[in-house]
């Protein structure tokens, strides 16, 4: 291989990395999956020195709450709901500044609508729309969690 192979090999893996870290929270979750280890490789470059920001410890609460959620809704003839005040989606400090954009907004706001919809009629329907706000911002921000978040649906 050329030298300059080589670094684009590199540059690649580096930037796997880079997106791989964007999905912090797998090691909350108990299911293996075959990028966790490739993630806590990447959470253990940054060693002891590694914290989730604001958003991604919000981001992760959504995931869990909405996840318990979707366990009601699909186990409960009377699902017992709770819901929560995700505003913070907009104005959190994020990991990485440069993500958060106008689009990012107008995503964060695309998807509290969605939500709200839910909240006034938490059906299988309405939780599926939450979701693919989600991921609408996922694959634009945060590509990541898309897997995980897909497995949420209905
Ligand atoms: C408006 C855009 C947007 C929406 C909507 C959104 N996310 Fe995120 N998400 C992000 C960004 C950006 C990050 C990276 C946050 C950071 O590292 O600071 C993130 C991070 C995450 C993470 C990883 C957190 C970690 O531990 O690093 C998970 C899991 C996640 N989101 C799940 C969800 C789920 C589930 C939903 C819907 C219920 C959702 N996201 C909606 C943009 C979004």
């Amino acid at each position: 291989m050329s030298n300059s192979l080589i670094s684009i090999s590199i540059l690649f893996t580096l930037l796997s990395l880079l997106l791989i870290s964007c999905n912090g929270e797998s090691k909350s979750n108990e299911q293996a999956n075959t990028s966790s280890s490739i993630q806590n490789a990447a959470d253990s470059t940054s060693g002891v020195l590694y914290k989730p920001s604001e958003l991604a410890l919000l981001m992760r609460q959504m995931h869990e709450e909405l996840e318990q959620t979707g366990i009601e809704l699909k186990d409960n003839p009377e699902p017992q709901i709770s819901f929560a005040d995700y505003s913070g989606i907009i104005g959190s400090t994020p990991t990485n500044p440069d993500e958060i954009d106008a689009n990012y907004d107008a995503m964060a706001r695309v998807w509290l609508s969605a939500y709200n919809e839910f909240k006034e009629e938490p059906s299988r329907e309405n939780y599926n729309k939450v979701m693919e706000t989600c991921v609408a911002c996922h694959k634009h921000n945060c590509p990541g969690p898309i897997g995980k978040i897909e497995k949420l649906k209905f």
